[in-house]
């Protein structure tokens, strides 16, 4: 089984979305899937030009030679699709939208209606498997990735993908300290390896599983607290 990862963090794999995502991983990997990570923000990828060339004149073949021909062919054969990302501003980064906008030589450009809506055909070369998101915010509620999952599960509908669920992490930027403080995080980290293990072996992802994930373990209070003085301002 081929696993994409795109990690859109601007910090690559060193900080909160790379930790969660690098564990998931083990556990796919434990599962027995190929897996490969790669950085959008390292990569030379151009916005799309919205020309359509790619539909008509060029059909399946981008007019930008960059990076993305790549991706496109990683994208193409990947089994199961993670895309991993910070929440930026209630959605996904920057540079992890302008890779997804860039996909659209998957598609044919005419409209077919799929599940009584209009889509676009997928082309035959590009396996229609599963997404996947793992994000981390900075704030403490869970409603803080509402509009990004919305998002991913529109564009699955796009891609024709199952979109397969969440691994979401909410104060990611905390757990450092709280495991420094005693606060037992093993069973996070070791539960995100299990859903890897999970959606691999099994197709999909214990809901009870996720819960472990994203399970609150700092007051909010204390949370709010800990930020005061910690910028600068008055
Ligand atoms: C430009 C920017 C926008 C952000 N917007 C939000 C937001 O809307 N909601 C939220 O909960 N956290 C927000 N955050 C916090 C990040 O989600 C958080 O710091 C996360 O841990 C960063 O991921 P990383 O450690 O992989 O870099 C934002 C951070 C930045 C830099």
């Amino acid at each position: 089984m081929e696993v994409l990862i795109i990690n859109g963090s601007p910090r690559k794999g060193r900080m909160h979305t790379g930790r969660i995502v690098s564990h998931f991983a083990e556990g796919m990997k434990e599962a027995g899937a190929n897996v490969e990570t790669i950085y959008s923000i390292a990569l030379s990828i151009g916005d799309c030009k919205g020309c359509f060339n790619c539909w008509t004149k060029t059909p399946g073949k981008c007019i930008q030679d960059d990076d993305m021909t790549d991706v496109l062919s990683k994208m193409a054969s990947a089994d199961i699709l993670v895309l991993a990302t910070p929440v930026y501003v209630d959605g996904m980064t920057g540079s992890l939208k302008t890779l997804i906008d860039r996909f659209l030589p998957h598609l044919k450009g005419r409209f077919v209606i799929r599940d009584d809506h209009c889509r676009h055909p997928v082309r035959e070369h590009v396996k229609q498997g599963k997404v996947v998101l793992v994000s981390v915010s900075g704030f403490t509620e869970l409603d803080n990735f509402d509009p990004l999952i919305n998002h991913v599960r529109a564009i699955c509908k796009n891609m024709n993908r199952e979109f397969a669920g969440a691994l979401v992490r909410s104060v990611a930027w905390i757990m450092d300290g709280a495991a420094e403080q005693g606060v037992q995080l093993d069973s996070i980290y070791e539960a995100v390896r299990q859903a890897g293990r999970e959606l691999v072996s099994t197709g999909s992802m214990r809901e009870e599983t996720l819960e472990t994930i994203r399970r609150d373990f700092v007051p909010r209070d204390t949370v709010v607290q800990l930020t005061q003085g910690f910028y600068d301002e008055e």
